[in-house]
């Protein structure tokens, strides 16, 4: 528009010296001389103009970069989150799905409910995909189709960082450091008092085990001889020491253990982890047994039942 006005006042500057030079008010000179002023003059106006509109461009590049510079990352989400660690526990899925890049199957349209305080057994045949409903659960695995509601709220609102604080997921390869028992807590734990450690050991039975308690060094030596049950238990106690989330999460507690070790499990839900929601895998009859709901998939990752574990029992042929 304004290189348009511009264009007017030359032509009407050219169309007035022309009109003067057929008046007869001024010459054909004075009109070449005016016409090229008028042009000359309108040349830097023209030039303002033009960086005018290059100026609107490089103010619009700026607000495009502050508005990217103000997207919602983890840091300033958090102060938006709700305070995680007091989630009662509640969690609705409703059909869910889930593939590996290039993967033809996965877990398909699940949907289940749990209600706080329950203790949920996930089997399935090894492949069903138990241990990545666990990390969807857990918010490590943020690609899939459906939603995950905890206490009614959508998990994909939640700050990830706080989110997974809020939740004591104990993977399958809890790894164990160089060192004494303690020194792992800490590693595992953070800041963690002396009595939450000796409680959560003395929960799974290893005071009576380890003489030196705590202090016990274990190294690759002792890793290698200590018998599959122990390493579970401590395992277990380790990731179990922090009691402050009120969600649980654990992949194949006391796997290929013997059944007896099963009485840990059924103490720690009856009393330290009586409120809180637990949710672990396992292909353990007797740990399935444990649970007050349990959710069984089928080899190619779809729901084949949630309920009451005795029906899973009775399928098995357990009583
Ligand atoms: N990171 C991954 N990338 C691609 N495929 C995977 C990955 N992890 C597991 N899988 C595949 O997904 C399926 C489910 O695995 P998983 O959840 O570990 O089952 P489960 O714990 O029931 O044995 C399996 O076929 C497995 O090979
Ligand atoms: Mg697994």
């Amino acid at each position: 528009m304004g290189g348009g006005l511009i264009q007017a006042i030359g032509t009407a500057a050219i169309v007035t010296a022309v009109i003067s030079v057929m008046d007869g008010t001024t010459n054909a000179g004075a009109m070449l001389a005016t016409v090229i002023l008028v042009w000359k003059a309108l040349g830097p106006i023209m030039g303002i103009y033009n960086s005018l509109a290059k100026f609107k461009t490089i103010q619009s590049s700026t607000a495009q970069i502050n508005a990217l510079m103000s997207l919602d990352d983890d840091k300033s989400s958090i102060e938006k989150s709700p305070p995680i660690r007091q989630f009662d526990g509640q969690i609705s899925v409703n059909g869910l799905v889930h593939r590996y890049p290039g993967a033809a199957t996965g877990l398909t349209n699940l949907s289940f409910k749990i209600a706080p305080g329950s203790k949920v057994a996930i089997s399935g045949p090894a492949g069903s995909g138990k241990t990545t409903l666990l990390m969807l659960l857990t918010g490590l695995e943020p690609r899939y189709q459906g939603s995950i509601l905890l206490d009614g709220h959508n998990i994909k609102q939640f700050n990830s960082f706080r989110y997974r604080k809020g939740i004591n997921y104990i993977p399958f390869d809890l790894h164990l450091y160089e060192g004494s028992i303690e020194s792992n807590y800490i590693l595992h734990n953070g800041v963690i008092s002396r009595e939450q450690m000796s409680q959560s050991f003395a929960l799974l039975g290893l005071d009576k085990v380890f003489p030196e308690g705590l202090g016990t060094m274990i190294g690759a030596d002792f890793l290698a001889n200590l018998p599959s049950g122990l390493m579970q238990r401590l395992r277990l106690a380790i990731g179990l020491a922090d009691t402050s989330q009120n969600i649980i999460v654990i992949d194949e507690p006391l796997v290929g253990v013997e059944s007896e070790h099963v009485t840990y499990i059924n103490q720690l839900f009856a009393g330290t982890l009586r409120h809180k929601t637990v949710i672990f895998t396992t292909v353990d009859p007797a740990l399935i047994s444990s649970s007050t709901f349990c959710l069984l998939l089928e080899k190619d990752g779809s729901q084949k039942y949630f309920g009451a574990p005795d029906k899973v029992m009775n399928a098995m042929g357990q009583h």
